[in-house]
């Protein structure tokens, strides 16, 4: 397990195990590949994140990171692969989330895209998002460095 601090100083545990703190977690975090490119969302308050959100009731966490991505980018997801889980612990309440990489076949025009502005497409990820402001917070801790290089280095569908 990887225990760190996110940027508003909470404790994050982060493991690339099979669901080490919940086997019914409520968040998801999508990691997306579209055409070789890091899809991402632009969250209207938040700004630029891979796209995600709250399982909702009846759903499992699998089915909320497909419906997430085709919500916040009009992805639609050919292969899901689960690739960790990662715990916040907050002042007021911990959130626990799954980590995944999606591969993305095919985006499909939204009437809206929910909360954010729809897709964004980005041939690398900038080394300094931590101090750039048109990221989201949620890209802004030790989650994104060791989950990009869990899904480069380390899956083999990864292109
Ligand atoms: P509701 O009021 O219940 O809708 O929840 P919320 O809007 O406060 O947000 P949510 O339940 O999604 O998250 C609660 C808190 O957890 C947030 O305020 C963040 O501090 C933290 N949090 C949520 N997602 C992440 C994440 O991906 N990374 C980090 N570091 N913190 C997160």
């Amino acid at each position: 397990m990887i225990v760190f601090q996110d940027m508003y100083l909470n404790e994050v545990n982060l493991s690339f195990s099979e669901l080490p703190f919940s086997s019914d977690p409520k968040h998801v975090w999508v990691i997306c590949r579209y055409k070789n490119k890091w899809l991402l969302t632009d969250h209207s308050e938040r700004g630029l994140e891979f796209p995600g959100g709250k399982v909702e009731v009846g759903e499992t966490a699998d089915e909320a990171a497909i419906r997430e991505v085709k919500e916040e980018t009009g992805g639609v997801v050919s292969v899901l692969t689960y690739i960790g889980q990662y715990k916040v612990i907050g002042k007021g309440k911990t959130i626990i989330k799954n980590i995944y990489f999606a591969e993305v076949s095919e985006l499909v025009k939204q009437e809206d895209y929910l909360e954010t502005n729809g897709p964004v497409l980005l041939s690398i990820l900038p080394k300094n998002i931590d101090n750039d402001n048109r990221y989201s917070f949620i890209m802004k801790d030790a989650v994104l460095f060791h989950s990009i290089e869990y899904v480069t280095k380390r899956l083999s569908n990864f292109c």
